[in-house]
């Protein structure tokens, strides 16, 4: 079904369970997963249970004090691509939920994205860099919120203000620059010495998108005030820095994911637009790069892992995304009508109970063809 998210909670957690126990350690991508039940507390499990690589094991070790961040970004990441993508062809669907019909993936399967996570596509560069930025947003939360010791409120604007203005800082400020250095450190490999330039340029790939979610945070902090003074005359004004929303950095992404740009597989000393006339315009640290042109999403491919559009639900009147039009590929859909039973014109009987009729309502649900 389309939007609807993930099968029957019971069914997952038996799903993973057993993945927990089959999956491969240290694939990169995986720290994903710490999003997701059984590692949605993944502080209780431990660094060693956790599907991480090497030098994140290590970092693990040193801080696990941070693996509720951890997994609280993972989360973020997760839920905001399903999110921003629940109308679109590609809707963001987990690797474990598409194959959810088998018993269970097999642990060769491993990236909680599945295809897309390597496919270097303008997929894989939303989902680098949304985790990443996902990363920063919570490590950030845990610093304001006093929970850790290497980072705080950001003290550099304490005292300031303009007084002529009436206003200065106070509060807390967010000071992202402690989750930007933990995401990096968290996620960016060096780029090794990695046989074919296919992998070299993707790898090269990951890293920039990466970067462009975590400046997506930085770039969208703004300034929230208080107002003081004599009713709410707003004499005095008390102002701090605050991140936003996780939506509007999701949306920021979104739109960069839109208007992507295509590198050029052939890896020079950088990475180049792959569109020979448009070299002389530069990349920057916030665009979204990707290498491969993606799939079209219509139908299904068993062995990339994409689902296609068939049996998503559909709106019959948008000629936008989540239209019938575009999101069936053109093959048309079904109609089924289906029944609500809802309480209602519920009335407060004095006293004291609520009596209320109950209500039939019919509406017609599309899905693609
Ligand atoms: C801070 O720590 C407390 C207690 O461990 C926890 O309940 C809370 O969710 C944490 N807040 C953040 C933003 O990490
Ligand atoms: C990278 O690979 C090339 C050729 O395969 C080799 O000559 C070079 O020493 C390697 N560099 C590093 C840093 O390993
Ligand atoms: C379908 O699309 C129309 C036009 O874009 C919109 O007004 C309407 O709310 C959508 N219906 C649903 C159920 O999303």
């Amino acid at each position: 079904m389309g939007g609807a998210a993930l099968p029957g909670p019971a069914r997952l957690c038996a799903l993973w369970a057993a993945l927990l126990a089959l999956l491969p350690g240290g694939a990169r991508g995986d720290w994903m997963w710490l999003g997701v039940a059984p590692f949605g507390a993944p502080e209780k499990l431990g660094c060693a249970a956790l599907p991480l690589s090497g030098r994140q094991q290590e970092l693990c070790r040193r801080k696990p004090h941070l693996l509720p961040s951890i997994g609280e970004g993972a989360r973020l990441g997760i839920q905001e691509c399903r999110s921003q993508f629940r109308h679109e062809r590609w809707n963001c669907l987990l690797a474990a939920a598409a194959a959810a019909p088998a018993p269970v993936p097999a642990p060769g399967a491993g990236p909680l994205f599945g295809y897309e996570l390597s496919s270097g596509t303008k997929e894989t560069a939303f989902i680098y860099a949304v985790m990443a930025a996902g990363l920063v947003h919570s490590v950030t939360r845990s610093c304001s919120a006093g929970n850790m010791t290497e980072c705080s409120c950001d003290t550099t604007l304490q005292n300031g203000g303009s007084a002529s203005e009436g206003w200065h800082w106070g509060g807390c400020s967010d000071d992202v620059q402690y989750g930007m250095w933990f995401s990096r450190k968290f996620l960016d490999f060096p780029i090794r010495n990695t046989t074919g330039k296919e992998s070299k340029v993707l790898l090269a790939m990951n890293l920039h998108n990466n970067e462009a979610g975590r400046q997506a945070v930085a770039k969208l902090m703004s300034v929230d005030c208080r107002c003081h003074g004599v009713s709410g005359s707003c004499a005095v004004k008390t102002c701090w820095k605050t991140m936003s929303s996780f939506e509007k950095i999701g949306r920021l992404l979104k739109d960069k994911y839109e208007n992507s740009i295509q590198i050029s597989d052939k890896i020079q000393r950088k990475m180049r637009r792959r569109d020979k006339d448009q070299r002389r315009i530069p990349i920057r640290k916030d665009d979204l790069l990707y290498v491969n042109k993606s799939p079209n999403y219509c139908v299904e491919d068993k062995k990339l892992g994409i689902p296609g559009t068939r049996g998503r639900e559909c709106n019959r009147t948008s000629q936008g995304a989540g239209g019938c039009n575009l999101l069936c590929c053109g093959r048309g859909y079904n109609t089924h009508v289906v029944r609500h039973v809802e309480r209602c014109e519920c009335k407060f009987i004095w006293c004291c109970y609520v009596r209320c009729r109950r209500c039939e309502s019919m509406t017609d649900v599309h899905t693609c063809k």
